[in-house]
């Protein structure tokens, strides 16, 4: 079966054969993977995507790897958890959370991306891989590179957690710490893409690395029973993540796969010291205003999101909306998910709890205040106990363990609160 038409511009609907390339040459619009639908229909199943792997290879059908899956044979399908105790908290019928932190082998949504992106790098020859990363991507591909034995060059902000940069360093890569944002990594990056023959995976690799988020969108469907969920909140860096998604849920629904209507909304969840697309969401506005990021939630902290204006398109076409989280509601938010599902993460799940929490509150003011009181007061008290003195606003990520302790990726990726 042929799977694959090529690559299309985002922009004007240009084709371009399959290639390490990223940016349309005629209208310098982005390149993503364009497949044969009509050849996939009746082809693609549920039964023929429940006799794969347990994992998101389960779905290679419907990704852009040509043979045989080359690394991260264990990716993914990680658990979609019903969350009781969380849904009672915040007043909300019923939730769901995609818990990619236990995603294997890095624990973060990113081992998706970059299992695809590095069997994409072999197909097309590439003995090198790199990124720029936040830290997670980081960590993922220093992984997957020693597991194809491949050479990997990875640039992080020097002030990333200690945590994710031990978590890379163990895979032995040239790891080059910048002093700058992401963003400025991320422009230097740019021009090292252009220069050495790289499998830059978020660079000129990007149009098959993201590819690899659908998964995620795939399994929450697959899992709810082959129903699509009323709302999913998903946390924003770069924007990547909520339009594959939203991809993913709109691909099964063309190939038949979906029970009943869609009907997603999809909510980005950012950070208020960094949170361009929720701000593009608040003022409805599709101009991107690059902001220079002061968060906890370091992992989400791209000023200038390369998919800002997409993930914004994203929110608006299925009547979704966007929250900011303040570091103080991150905090609340990660002790809020530990407290309730026995479920400790990273930041990012903090801030994907929070803007859950925010976003219920906007559907159903008149009875958040008593809650948000009764939450307020219970992590105050969670974090006296956790650091009997010294404001946890100075230092907060070691107020909630997150330095000392596993260094969790990830929650919620994709917290889905379907009926809210
Ligand atoms: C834990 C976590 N969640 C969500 C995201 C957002 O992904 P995207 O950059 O595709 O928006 C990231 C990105 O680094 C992340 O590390
Ligand atoms: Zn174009």
């Amino acid at each position: 079966m042929e799977k694959l038409r090529g690559l299309k511009c985002r922009e004007c609907g240009r084709g371009y054969p399959s290639a390490p390339v990223h940016v349309c040459e005629f209208c310098f619009g982005p390149l993503e993977v364009d497949y044969h639908y009509e050849a996939l229909k009746g082809v693609v199943t549920r039964q023929s995507i429940a006799a794969g792997p347990p994992s998101m290879w389960r779905y290679k059908d419907l990704l852009p790897v040509d043979g045989d899956v080359a690394v991260g044979h264990h990716v993914g399908f990680t658990p979609l958890i019903r969350a009781r105790n969380l849904a009672d908290e915040l007043g909300c019928r019923e939730i769901w959370i995609k818990n990619d932190s236990v995603c294997h082998p890095t624990w973060s949504f990113k081992d998706r991306v970059v299992s695809v992106a590095v069997t994409k790098a072999r197909e097309f020859g590439f003995d090198t891989v790199a990124c720029a990363s936040t830290g997670n991507l980081a960590n993922s591909v220093a992984a997957h590179a020693a597991e194809a034995q491949m050479k990997s060059y990875i640039f992080i902000p020097a002030d990333l957690e200690q945590g994710k940069i031990l978590a890379t360093l163990v895979y032995n890569p040239t790891l080059v710490a910048v002093e700058g944002t992401y963003d400025e990594v991320n422009r230097l990056c740019s021009e090292i893409a252009d220069k050495y023959r790289w499998a830059f995976v978020n660079v000129n690799f990007r149009p098959y690395y993201s590819e690899g988020s659908k998964s995620y969108g795939f399994e929450i469907i697959e899992q709810l029973g082959w129903r699509a969920p009323d709302h999913i909140v998903v946390p924003c860096a770069g924007g990547s993540l909520i339009t594959k998604i939203w991809k993913a849920i709109k691909e099964l629904k063309m190939l038949g796969l979906v029970e009943g209507p869609v009907r997603t909304h999809m909510h980005a969840a950012q950070a208020e010291g960094c949170g361009p697309i929720v701000t593009m969401i608040k003022n409805d506005t599709d101009v991107l205003k690059p902001v220079r990021p002061k968060t906890i939630a370091k992992s989400l902290a791209i000023g200038n999101p390369a998919d800002g204006f997409y993930a914004y398109r994203t929110t608006k076409d299925s009547g979704g909306f966007g929250a900011h989280a303040t570091d103080e509601e991150i905090i609340e938010g990660m002790l809020l998910l530990a407290r309730t599902e026995g479920i400790f993460t990273e930041t990012a799940g903090g801030v994907t709890v929070a803007a859950t929490n925010a976003h219920r509150d906007r559907r159903h003011p008149a009875r958040s205040v008593d809650r948000r009181l009764h939450h307020r007061q219970r992590a105050q008290d969670a974090r006296r106990a956790l650091r009997p003195s010294g404001d946890a606003r100075e230092d907060p990520p070691d107020a909630v363990g997150v330095r000392s302790g596993p260094d969790r990726s990830e929650v919620a990726g994709g917290a889905a609160p379907p009926l809210i």
